[in-house]
């Protein structure tokens, strides 16, 4: 499994702006969405399909590469926190080339005591379209059992882990560790990985409960 953490100054200052409890939920908001901007932009470097031809400009015929329509390519959300996150990692994929990537998502959420996922929402194609490229974003990898249910749902249809990668603004070790055990061929984008996750799977320092900031 290979995990990115972009040296970008942009993702630094929005993760150090999520971290800081005196953000008020706007300001919170405005940062985990730009923070998925930034990470589907990395995510998506060399990965998205081309395609290649020539076009007339106003100039002259010019060699172009857009991004190719025909191949299959997904954006899977794991509710709801990640609804904040969502709204700017979808400007990224240009739809309005004719790319319809939002075909599927899941609705997870973590018992407070157990820490256990449960998966309340699958929404989910019986299965994707061979060759497919997925994307997976959720806010937080903590324990790791929300992003391991999530991901055990899309293999069960038909996809390989390294057709697969995970956006996610903060990380901690066991999440990785898991997700190393279960899913090698993995990529992880973060903008940042955290030393520790405390009894209550809250990940320290962290950034709280994404769900609750955004959404007051
Ligand atoms: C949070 C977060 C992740 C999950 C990570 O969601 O958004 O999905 O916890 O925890 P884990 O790695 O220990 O499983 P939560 O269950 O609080 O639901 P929410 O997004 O609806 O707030």
């Amino acid at each position: 499994m290979l995990v990115f953490v972009p040296p970008h100054p942009l993702i630094k200052h929005w993760v150090s702006v999520l971290r800081n409890e005196q953000t008020p939920s706007p300001i919170f908001r405005n940062a985990m969405a730009e923070i998925g901007r930034l990470l589907m932009y990395e995510a998506s470097r060399d990965w998205l399909p081309m395609v290649t031809g020539e076009i007339q400009s106003p100039m002259g015929v010019a060699s172009v590469e857009f991004i190719d329509p025909r191949e299959p390519v997904a954006v899977i959300p794991i509710l709801r926190a990640v609804m904040i996150t969502m709204i700017r990692v979808l400007i990224v994929v240009p739809m309005d080339l004719g790319l319809n990537p939002v075909n599927a998502c899941n609705g997870i959420s973590r018992d407070e005591e157990t820490l256990q996922p449960t998966i309340y929402l699958n929404k989910l194609p019986d299965t994707f379209p061979e060759g497919s490229r997925v994307f997976v974003v959720d806010p937080m990898l903590a324990t790791g059992g929300t992003i391991v249910a999530s991901l055990q749902l899309i293999k069960e249809r038909g996809v390989e882990n390294q057709q697969i990668k995970v956006i996610s603004a903060v990380a901690a070790p066991p999440a990785l560790q898991k997700l190393s055990e279960k899913f090698p061929g993995l990529h992880v984008y973060t903008g940042i990985i955290d030393p520790t996750v405390n009894d209550k799977g809250f990940i320290v320092p962290g950034l709280g409960d994404a769900g609750d900031r955004s959404f007051g």
